[in-house]
């Protein structure tokens, strides 16, 4: 290969690689760990299960499919639980909605949730 056309295959090479990272994860990837949603188990029996029921966070899957899972996030973080809002830890939330995740199905993985770290480009699915 002459030197342009090296140059070239390189930089076409690094912009499908961009592509391909900037490639949006779905719950379904193995999202959150095992240890993450027993954790949320116990802040959801605590915090959340008194106003809601399963059937409701199912429902609530449904209406962020295809929504990143930041979004989902910051909404009960704001709002949660309704008669104490923000009274958790943050890794509390995270791990509720691990916990949420895994009840509906969702699998978990190597990979920790976390707000920080790409949590907006995992979308939701519909359980
Ligand atoms: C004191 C009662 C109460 C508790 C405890 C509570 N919630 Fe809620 N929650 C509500 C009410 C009221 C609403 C708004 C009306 C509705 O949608 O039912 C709501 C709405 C929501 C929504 C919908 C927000 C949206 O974006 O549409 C989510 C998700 C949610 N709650 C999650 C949680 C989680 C997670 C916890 C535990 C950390 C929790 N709730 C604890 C009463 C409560």
């Amino acid at each position: 290969m002459n030197k342009p056309v090296k140059i070239i295959f390189a930089l076409t090479s690094l912009v499908l690689s961009q592509i391909v990272m900037a490639q949006d994860k779905t719950v379904n990837d193995g999202v959150f760990t095992a240890a993450q949603a027993a954790t949320g188990k116990s802040v959801y029996d605590n915090s959340c299960k008194t106003c809601h029921d399963m059937r409701f966070y199912r429902d609530i899957l449904k209406s962020y499919n295809n929504q990143p899972v930041l979004w989902l996030w910051e909404s009960i973080l704001g709002t949660m639980p309704a008669d104490n809002p923000g009274s958790l830890m943050l890794e509390e939330y995270t791990d509720v909605i691990a916990y949420i995740l895994s009840e509906n199905g969702f699998p978990a993985g190597d990979a920790m949730l976390d707000p920080d770290n790409g949590m907006d480009a995992i979308k939701v699915l519909s359980p």
